[in-house]
């Protein structure tokens, strides 16, 4: 299992090390603008590597992806804390474009994993220029937001996290739909519990479109929960669990990429699923999807 990160920043590096602590590769090609840092963040992983589960970590050019399985994408330039991610757009398109084209060339056969923003933007991008499968071509998308969501009502509720079910849809941006209708722990509805406050989700659903500003604004940028959110995705594809995440790939349906459920295993995101919505989460959603398409239209135009 060859993974190669295309951007070795803050990001690819915490996912890079995230992906070593968990001995999901056997090989870790780190590759950035500047090779120093691609050089440093791989040495810096390889000195601990008496601790963790062995891998052959190194950096290079992108030459040295070849015959990656999995390319993790995160090159291009950061968020501000104050700027919507679509203003990333025409910055980061032609980055990933080009990327794409030269990663898929060397490896034909790879799954592409996009962390670049504007997200969706990036991950119809990198579809189109790949020539791969549509689900062969995965954007961390709502998967991040998602983690967010359930960690808030985690904290709120007071139990465990990973018996939270809930979704963020859509946009990985401004637009992304919380689902507040849609609640379950380990199988029981949200509001079976005794300290259920339907306001106290209206509110987390609101924090969580605001909870990447929140740590760009108090430490300049997101990096754990990126890290551990792209590392699930990771995780799911190299050990073909077909765990159900939401996570951006181009959709037939609405002929952009978005986040929905889909099933997530060694052949990519596997089946997009449904999900029983409100009529005003339907529209929130509809929203969003029509936020991105207008994005990937100015664009072309
Ligand atoms: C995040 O949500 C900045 O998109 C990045 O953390």
């Amino acid at each position: 299992m060859k993974i190669s990160f295309i951007g070795s920043g803050k990001v690819g590096a915490a996912i890079a090390y995230s992906v070593a602590l968990k001995g999901l590769a056997t090989e870790i090609v780190l590759t950035d603008h500047s090779s120093d840092k691609a050089h440093g963040e791989a040495l810096d992983i390889l000195q601990g590597q008496a601790f963790c589960p062995q891998a052959k970590i190194t950096s290079g050019e992108i030459v040295d992806t070849a015959d990656s399985n999995i390319v993790v994408i995160t090159a291009g330039t950061p968020r501000r804390a104050d700027e919507p991610r679509i203003e990333l757009l025409s910055r980061n398109a032609g980055i990933i474009m080009d990327i794409t084209k030269k990663v898929v060339a060397l490896s034909p056969d790879c799954i592409l994993f996009i962390v670049t923003n504007p997200l969706d933007i990036m991950t119809y991008l990198a579809y189109h220029a790949s020539g791969l499968a549509a689900g062969r071509v995965i954007g961390m998308g709502t998967a991040l937001d998602t983690a967010r969501y359930r960690s808030y009502l985690a904290k709120q509720f007071n139990v465990d996290a990973r018996d939270i079910d809930a979704y963020v849809l859509g946009e990985h941006g401004e637009t992304m739909v919380p689902l507040t209708s849609n609640i379950h722990v380990k199988g029981l509805p949200l509001s079976s519990l005794p300290s259920y406050d339907e306001e106290a989700v209206k509110q987390i659903a609101n924090d969580v479109c605001s909870a990447s500003g929140q740590v760009i604004a108090l430490k300049g940028g997101t990096v754990f929960a990126p890290a551990v959110a792209a590392c699930a995705v990771l995780e799911a594809i190299i050990n073909d669990t077909r765990q159900l995440l939401p996570v951006s790939v181009f959709s037939d349906k609405y002929k952009t990429a978005l986040s929905l459920p889909a099933i997530i295993g060694r052949q990519g995101a596997i089946q997009a699923l449904d999900i029983p919505m409100t009529p005003l989460e339907e529209a929130a959603l509809g929203k969003s999807i029509e936020n991105i398409k207008t994005y990937i239209t100015e664009l072309k135009n």
